[in-house]
């Protein structure tokens, strides 16, 4: 009788686990002009401390409807991240230069904390329908690319510190050609899924790219704080000269802004990731690797050792009952012995 029952479990799970959920990423989405996407924040990183901080826990611009955690697929999980929303608003095809908002006057702790944040090299993760944001930078005359972007900045031979308030994004979107069904997952034995409600003729834009550039511009906080979040602002350049920049200090109010450009890309939506593959820095991934196979193997070694423990001592006991007395015990048997059939 349990063997059925657990025939009937494993049809159910099966069952469940064909249509419950997709593999990360597997989940192509297209978008139609003027569709908003909403970008989110993973926690502040830093490879100096490599303790993480929540994004809201500096003076951030927060979302209207307020901070939620949004982990949506088995990947932002697995990897335990805390991914919050964020008010960064983008409209598919829409090139736009926008204003969020203005905190109030620093004060001394919100200084402090900044200040920290920024000499800790923390860095901020923004992630736009599952690509993490890319940056590109030259150093030395060598191209680097990086997935995220810092907090602020300390010039050289010197006592300031600057934050990062406007950010340059680039969306690289590929114009999709409806081949009339979207394969919207892998099922059972590698068969795509294919959902039955989109058969009609698809057409619309997918996200292949996002990128960024990080400046720190400094504004005339006064003309800032009559605008409303998402109003147009005039897009401003990267100042290179510290005086244009928006220092971190007491009684100074940082106003935060951003600007989208959308540009057409050949790149297909199954290479989105190829950028990515390409950069170094696959280290950490491999030890946080090895580190799970280790606590993998040391419960599993934990069970096999209560598992060997109590399968011995069963064993004994039949061991020292003689023929006679296990005749008699038949129907009394107790433990292992009682399940051995129903598992093999
Ligand atoms: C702001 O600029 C965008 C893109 O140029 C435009 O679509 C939108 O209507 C503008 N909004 C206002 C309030 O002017
Ligand atoms: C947005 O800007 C990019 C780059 O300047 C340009 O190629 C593209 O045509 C613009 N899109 C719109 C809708 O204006």
């Amino acid at each position: 009788m349990p063997n059925t029952h657990w025939a009937f479990l494993f049809v159910v799970l099966l069952a469940h686990s064909c249509n419950g959920f997709y593999l990360p990423d597997s989940y192509m989405h297209t978008y139609s002009t003027g569709d908003k996407i909403f970008a989110k924040v993973n926690s502040l990183t830093s490879i100096e401390t490599e303790l993480p901080f929540s994004y809201y826990s500096l003076p951030y611009c927060k979302p209207d409807e307020g901070i939620k955690k949004s982990a949506e697929n088995l990947g932002e999980l697995l990897m335990g991240d805390q991914i919050d929303n964020s008010p960064y608003r983008f409209r598919m095809n829409v090139n736009e230069s926008v204003y969020l908002c203005t905190t109030p006057p620093l004060s001394e702790h919100g200084v402090k904390l900044l200040k920290q944040r920024t000499r800790d090299l923390y860095q901020v993760n923004m992630i736009l329908d599952n690509l993490p944001v890319m940056r590109y930078a030259t150093q030395n005359g060598i191209k680097i690319q990086w997935t995220r972007f810092p907090v602020g900045y300390t010039p050289q031979n010197n006592n300031e510190d600057y934050i990062i308030n406007h950010l340059k994004f680039t969306v690289l979107v590929h114009e999709y050609e409806g081949r009339g069904v979207e394969i919207i997952g892998t099922g059972e034995e590698g068969m795509g899924v294919i959902s039955e409600g989109d058969k009609k003729v698809a057409s619309g834009y997918e996200i292949v790219g996002f990128e960024v550039v990080p400046c720190s511009v400094k504004y005339d906080s006064e003309t800032m704080i009559k605008l409303h979040k998402y109003d147009n602002i005039t897009s401003p350049s990267c100042p290179l000269e510290l005086e244009k920049s928006q220092i971190i200090r007491q009684q100074e109010r940082v106003s935060f802004t951003y600007e989208v450009e959308f540009v057409k890309s050949d790149v297909r939506w199954p290479s989105r990731w190829d950028a990515y593959l390409k950069m170094e820095g696959a280290r950490v991934h491999w030890f946080s690797i090895l580190n799970s196979l280790m606590v993998i193997f040391f419960l599993a070694g934990i069970v096999f050792v209560i598992f060997l423990r109590t399968m011995r001592r069963d064993l004994t006991r039949y061991e020292e009952l003689d023929k006679e007395a296990q005749a008699q015990m038949n129907e009394e048997l107790s433990g292992w012995k009682l399940v051995v059939c129903d598992v093999f």
